[in-house]
């Protein structure tokens, strides 16, 4: 392998050793942020960025235009995680810095999770388990534990799942829906064509919220799907129906959320991310009927090993100024500024 032409990698939280091991063995000279009980400081973030010639990024830290803009000899970014909601893209893009994430090697992970939420807030089994262990079971009945059925019903209804959003993740949620049984609809922002008829039924957003059984988030989080999921959407739901979201936190007015889990415009809630993450909204966690984790929709041992994998390889290509196999900004190695950037090393 010839030298690197640059070396310095600053990691905002430790990642997997698989990733580790390639920036290693490639030649670079890895930076981990130190971190305290609460992660890393802001300041020790500005500086490690202000000195690396690639950052490698973790979706809890926000890197902002500012400190983009303070580190003249940044190569890229390479962020573990699929979502960059964390980072400015468009300060990325405007300054010349490629930036990368982690797509596909999740999606199957997430989808898993996903249907673990719908299944779980469905049929009440957090709630059945924290009965089990406070020992409450004394005695087994026709009404305990009521939940609602995932597929057909002995009512001969068939259940109807609307999947908003229908990227990688949304479209592995819906092959999942097979062998449940239940009718599959979908939005997608983008358009309906973007929709794939064999495995969902386009409908629009509104038609969704209304005959939606399930309704789970699998859009990205961007000024367009900020709160997308309101109390006016809620409202529009069934009083049956279950929310999931695998996506992020923000797509849905979490304080309105709240209310209607509380006064039963809707029915339950799986939740995997938060608007104001690690927080809850107030009240969040007193109600029953939810099902609420702490963001683990990637996280199985081979898939976030994959993540690290990902990320390790896009930022050695970062380090050569080479096209990063996984960047989301390509039109960047068009423009002058990533010009100015990659002659600095490779002059
Ligand atoms: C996880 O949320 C990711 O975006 O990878
Ligand atoms: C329930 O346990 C049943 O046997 O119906």
């Amino acid at each position: 392998m010839s030298e690197l032409p640059a070396r310095r990698v600053f990691v905002t939280r430790p990642i997997p050793a698989a990733g580790l091991e390639l920036l290693a063995a490639a030649g670079a000279e890895v930076a981990v942020c130190p971190e305290s009980l609460d992660g890393p400081q802001a300041r020790d973030i500005a500086a490690g960025v202000a000195g690396a010639d690639v950052l490698l990024s973790l979706l809890t830290e926000t890197i902002t235009a500012a400190q983009l803009d303070a580190a003249p000899h940044l190569l890229g970014v390479a962020n573990y995680a699929v979502g960059h909601d964390n980072l400015d893209l468009a300060a990325a893009t405007r300054l010349g810095i490629p930036v990368s994430n982690t797509p596909d090697v999740l999606t199957e992970s997430t989808a898993d999770l996903t249907w673990a939420l719908l299944l779980g807030a469905a049929r009440r089994v957090v709630e059945a388990d924290r009965f089990m262990r406070r020992g409450k079971y004394r005695r087994w009945g026709p009404e305990l534990l009521l939940g609602h059925d995932v597929s057909t019903g002995a009512d001969g209804r068939r259940r109807v799942l609307g999947i908003i959003g229908f990227g990688r993740i949304g479209q592995a949620v819906a092959r999942r829906a097979t062998g449940f049984d239940v009718d599959v609809v979908a939005f997608h922002p983008r358009g309906a064509e973007a929709v794939d008829a064999d495995l969902a039924r386009a409908v629009s957003l509104s038609e969704l919220l209304a005959t939606s059984d399930f309704v789970s988030l699998h859009v990205p989080l961007t000024p367009a799907t900020h709160h997308l999921i309101g109390a006016a959407e809620l409202q529009a739901m069934k009083p049956t129906a279950v929310l999931v979201n695998t996506a992020r936190g923000p797509v849905v007015d979490e304080a309105a959320l709240v209310a209607a889990l509380r006064d039963g415009t809707i029915a339950a809630a799986g939740l995997d991310v938060y608007e104001h993450e690690p927080a809850m909204a107030e009240g969040l966690a007193e109600l029953a009927n939810t099902v609420l984790l702490p963001h683990i929709g990637s996280a199985s041992g081979s898939t976030r090993d994959a993540m690290a994998r990902i990320a390790a390889r896009n930022a050695v290509a970062m380090l050569r100024a080479e096209p990063a196999p996984e960047c989301i900004n390509p039109e960047v190695y068009a423009t002058a500024a990533f010009a100015r950037r990659r002659d600095r090393v490779t002059a």
